[in-house]
């Protein structure tokens, strides 16, 4: 068996854990090769790649980002991509690829698989908003990451007596801001799948800080919108690949409680921080499981799946189910869980 490995889109803690186990199993277990292209795509557009061994591999387990390196180009950006990636195939004599990413690299390799290209998935994303897995790997590390900076701000925010703003990532799903929210005990979270009200957060604020000495932490997962009508938006720039550069949503907000309130308000955008570094040991332990269940997969000829996390069993669903819609947030669980806290 001849396999090809690439990291696709950004890059998340736990990408080097599964090349590292896809190595490991490919070549000890079904004595197969491993080729690893850098910067995704582009790496098998222009025949950039390197043999991946066990040696390679040594040591990476615990390193975030990606020794392949990653990059947004998909073959459909190019006329004669789907050509040219087959062009590939022949010439490394691959039975298919490994694509390590997010909705959008998942959903061009479920196209590869109808233009003949043989692929199998594995999902990647601090945001978790792949359908068909409960989990994906990089989320537990994002959620560690933002709940000991809400941890940090709480601190400080007491001794000032302020409105502080936490702005995480996590696209057009709030699964970051929530478990970080609960987690962190903030006042209030704030995500996409429910359009705020900002008459109603600064009532309630004022109502929490009038004659006491309290701190606020307000979660803002970056996707998060106001409802229609009630305040302007933050807006937002396209990237050269398509890709909504979000952000900003938490200077928006903390500008608007404190022009309403005269609550002093302060803004802490966590960005990148999320998303580099180690991983932890839960994503570890997860990135590792879907790069024995990819090879495993590769082994048996089964492309066009994608490995997934479903009641703490590995297993294998059709890369359609995984991408033809975002995974978002239970919104029971949103109302039940995390709302009872809000404001009190
Ligand atoms: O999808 C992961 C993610 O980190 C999002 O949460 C964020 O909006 C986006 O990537 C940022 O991507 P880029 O690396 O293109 O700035």
């Amino acid at each position: 068996m001849r396999i090809g490995v690439m990291t696709s889109g950004g890059d998340c803690p736990g990408l080097n854990a599964v090349i590292r186990a896809l190595v490991r199993k490919t070549e000890k277990v079904h004595g197969g090769t491993v080729i690893g292209f850098r910067d995704a795509w582009r790496g098998v557009l222009e025949d950039d790649f390197e043999v991946l061994d066990i040696e390679r591999c040594r040591g990476i387990l615990p390193r975030g980002g990606t020794i392949l390196g990653t990059s947004r180009v998909q073959p459909y950006q190019f006329e004669d991509g789907v050509t040219r990636v087959a062009e590939a195939m022949r010439r490394h004599s691959l039975d298919g690829f490994i694509v390590i990413g997010g909705d959008g690299s998942l959903g061009a390799a479920r196209d590869l698989m109808a233009d003949g290209i043989a692929c199998i998935g594995v999902p990647k994303t601090i945001d978790n908003d792949i359908s068909a897995t409960e989990l994906t790997f990089g989320f537990d590390t994002a959620v560690h990451v933002a709940t000991s900076a809400i941890d940090r701000l709480h601190t400080t925010a007491e001794a000032h007596d302020r409105v502080m703003v936490v702005e995480v990532m996590g696209r057009n799903t709030g699964h970051i801001a929530v478990r970080a929210g609960l987690a962190g005990g903030a006042t209030l979270t704030l995500i996409p799948e429910v359009p705020f009200q900002i008459e109603q957060i600064c009532e309630a604020l004022t109502r929490r800080h009038n004659g006491n000495k309290f701190a606020s932490i307000l979660v803002v997962a970056e996707g998060a919108q106001p409802a229609a009508g009630s305040m302007s938006a933050a807006k937002y720039e396209v990237d050269r690949f398509g890709h909504e550069r979000l952000g900003g949503i938490g200077q928006v907000l903390a500008s608007e409680i404190e022009g309403r309130t005269g609550l002093e308000t302060r803004v802490t955008t966590l960005g990148y921080i999320q998303r580099g570094g180690t991983p932890t040991a839960f994503d570890r332990i997860l990135a590792t499981r879907f790069g024995v269940a990819a090879a495993d997969a590769a082994a048996e000829g089964d492309w066009g799946k994608m490995v997934a996390l479903q009641s703490d069993n590995i297993c294998r669903v059709e890369l359609d189910a995984a991408v033809s819609h975002p995974k978002t947030v239970d919104l029971d669980f949103y109302e039940q869980v995390v709302s009872p806290f809000f404001a009190g």
